[in-house]
C-alpha cells in the first residue's frame, strides 16, 4: 500500500508518465545495462531492439500508477508478470538494481519536475510493487520446487516438421527423472548459449497434452523479412537434432484453458498461436473426448497450417469436435477462404462459454472486439500473447 502522503504525487504523475513513459524506460534500460551487462542474458534483447519490451515496462509502471488502489484491475497483470519473471528466473536481489535505475531514469527525464517528494513517492510505490512481486515469485519457485533461474538439461527425442515454418521438438529429462508437471497452455523458457558467450531465453508453449511421456514445443522460424532474423528460433531450426541437450526451465504461465470439465469450449488461434490450443485439444481428446469443442484456426495457406496431424487425430476421437480452418491464400475443400470472422464460425451460447485466443496482436484485437460486440462477457475471454502483453485493457 501507498501512504497518504505519497498518493497525491503518484496520482499527479500519471499524465506525466503518459507523456514520458517510453523515454523513462528507454533511459532506464540504457543505464541498467551499462552498469550490469550480465542482465542482458536475462532480457529478450530482440524485444529491446524492436522497442516492444520498453513499451511493456512503460505500460506496467503507468498501469500501476493509474490503478494504485485497484487490486482487482492489477491482479491479472501481476499474475502475468510473475509467471514471466519466474520463467526467466528473476531473483529478489534483482529488484533494488531495477529500482535504482528506474528512479534514476525518472529523475533524468523529468529534470526539475522530479522533485524530492515525487521521487520519494515513486520509491515507495516501486518498493511496494517489488515486495508484491518478490513474494509471489518466491511462492512460485517454492511450489515448483526450483531455484530462481534453474534450468534442466533435456535430451531431444524427436524433431518433426509441422509446416513450412514450424518444427516440433520433443524432449525428456537427461537424468531420466520424472517430467515436470504442467497444465495445457503453459510454456517453458529455452535457454540458448551462443558462441560469443551471450545467453538468450525464449518462451515456448508446451504443444502437447500434459500426462504424456515427453514434453513438446513447436517453434516457428522467424525469418525476419525486412529485419534481422529471429535469433533463437532460427538457431533452434538450424541446430537442434535428436540426441542433443537443451536447457529448459520449469513450465510456468497463467493461460490455462479448462481441459478437465464437461463444458463446451471454443479455441480461436492464428499462425503459431495454435501451439497452446493443440496442447489443450490433445488433453481433451485424452481425458474427455465426448466434449463439445469448437477449434478454429487461421493460417496463411495450407503449407503454413501447422499441427494438422494432431487435429486429424483429435477429430478421429472426438465426435463433437467442430474444426473450422481459414486460409488467406489458396482454395481447398473444407477450408474457408480469407481471415477468421466470428460470423463465419458455428454459433455458441455467448454468455456461458469460455473462449481462448492466441495469435498475432491484430488477430486477437479483432476477435476480442467482435466477441465483446456479440455479447461475450470479458470474463469469458482468455488470451495468450506471444510477446510482452501491452496491457491495453488497463490503459
Ligand atoms: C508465453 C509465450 C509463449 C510462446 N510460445 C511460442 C510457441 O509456442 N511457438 C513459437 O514459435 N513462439 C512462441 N513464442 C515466441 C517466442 O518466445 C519468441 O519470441 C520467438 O521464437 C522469436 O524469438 P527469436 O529469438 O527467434 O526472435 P528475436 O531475435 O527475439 O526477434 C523477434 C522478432 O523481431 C524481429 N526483429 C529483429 N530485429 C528487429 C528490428 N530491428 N526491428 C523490428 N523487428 C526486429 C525478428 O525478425 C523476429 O521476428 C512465445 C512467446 C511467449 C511470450
Ligand atoms: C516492480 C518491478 C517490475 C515490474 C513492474 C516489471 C514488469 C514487467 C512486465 C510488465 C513484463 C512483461 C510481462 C509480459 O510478458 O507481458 C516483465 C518482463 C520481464 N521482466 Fe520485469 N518487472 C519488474 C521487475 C523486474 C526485475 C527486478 C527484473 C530483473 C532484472 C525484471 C526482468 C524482466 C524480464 C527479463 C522480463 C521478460 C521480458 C524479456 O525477456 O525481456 N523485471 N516485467
Amino acid at each position: 500500500m501507498i501512504s497518504n502522503a505519497s498518493r497525491p504525487y503518484i496520482d499527479a504523475s500519471v499524465p506525466v508518465l503518459r507523456e514520458h513513459g517510453l523515454a523513462i524506460t528507454t533511459t532506464f534500460y540504457r543505464s541498467m545495462f551499462e552498469a550490469h551487462p550480465e542482465l542482458k542474458n536475462l532480457f529478450n534483447m530482440g524485444n529491446q531492439t524492436s522497442g516492444v519490451q520498453q513499451q511493456s515496462l512503460a505500460s506496467a509502471v503507468f498501469a500501476y500508477a493509474a490503478n494504485i488502489g485497484n487490486a482487482a484491475a492489477l491482479g491479472p497483470v501481476v499474475s502475468r508478470i510473475v509467471h514471466k519473471h519466474a520463467s526467466v528466473g528473476i531473483r529478489a536481489d534483482h529488484y533494488p538494481i531495477v529500482g535504482h535505475h528506474l528512479l534514476g531514469a525518472i529523475k533524468t527525464v523529468l529534470g526539475e519536475a522530479a522533485t524530492e517528494p515525487l521521487l520519494a513517492a515513486w520509491e515507495e510505490a516501486y518498493t511496494s510493487l517489488a515486495r508484491l512481486l518478490i513474494d509471489a515469485e518466491a511462492k512460485m519457485y517454492e511450489d515448483a520446487g526450483v531455484q530462481p533461474g534453474e534450468t534442466r538439461a533435456m535430451r531431444v527425442t524427436a524433431v518433426e516438421r509441422e509446416s513450412e515454418n514450424v518444427i516440433s521438438i520433443r524432449f525428456v529429462p537427461q537424468d531420466g527423472g520424472a517430467l515436470p508437471s504442467f497444465k495445457a497452455g503453459q510454456y517453458v523458457s529455452v535457454a540458448v548459449d551462443f558462441e560469443d558467450g551471450r545467453r538468450q531465453l525464449r518462451q515456448y508453449s508446451l504443444s502437447d497434452a500434459n500426462g504424456k511421456d515427453s514434453l513438446r514445443i513447436s517453434v516457428k522460424r522467424e525469418d525476419g523479412g525486412a529485419h534481422a532474423a529471429g535469433e533463437v528460433s532460427t538457431w533452434l531450426h538450424q541446430n537442434v537434432k535428436v540426441g542433443d541437450l537443451l536447457n529448459v526451465t520449469h513450465p510456468f504461465g497463467d493461460f490455462l484453458p479448462d481441459t478437465e470439465s464437461n463444458e463446451p469450449v471454443v479455441f480461436l488461434s492464428a499462425g503459431v498461436g495454435i501451439t497452446p490450443m493443440i496442447a489443450a485439444l490433445n488433453r481433451i481428446a485424452m481425458v474427455n473426448p465426448e466434449r463439445r469443442v469448437i477449434f478454429a484456426h487461421a493460417a496463411r495457406n495450407t503449407a503454413q497450417h501447422a499441427h494438422q496431424a494432431d487435429i486429424q487425430a483429435a477429430q478421429a476421437r472426438m465426435p463433437h469436435l467442430q474444426v473450422v480452418s481459414f486460409h488467406e491464400e489458396g482454395e481447398e475443400a473444407g477450408v474457408l477462404k480469407g481471415k477468421m470472422m466470428l460470423e463465419r464460425l458455428p454459433s455458441w451460447p455467448r454468455t456461458e462459454t469460455e473462449v481462448y485466443l492466441c495469435g498475432p496482436l491484430p488477430f486477437m484485437q479483432a476477435q476480442w472486439n467482435a466477441l465483446l460486440a456479440a455479447g461475450a462477457p470479458a470474463a469469458r475471454l482468455h488470451r495468450e500473447v506471444f510477446g510482452p502483453d501491452l496491457l491495453d485493457n488497463l490503459l
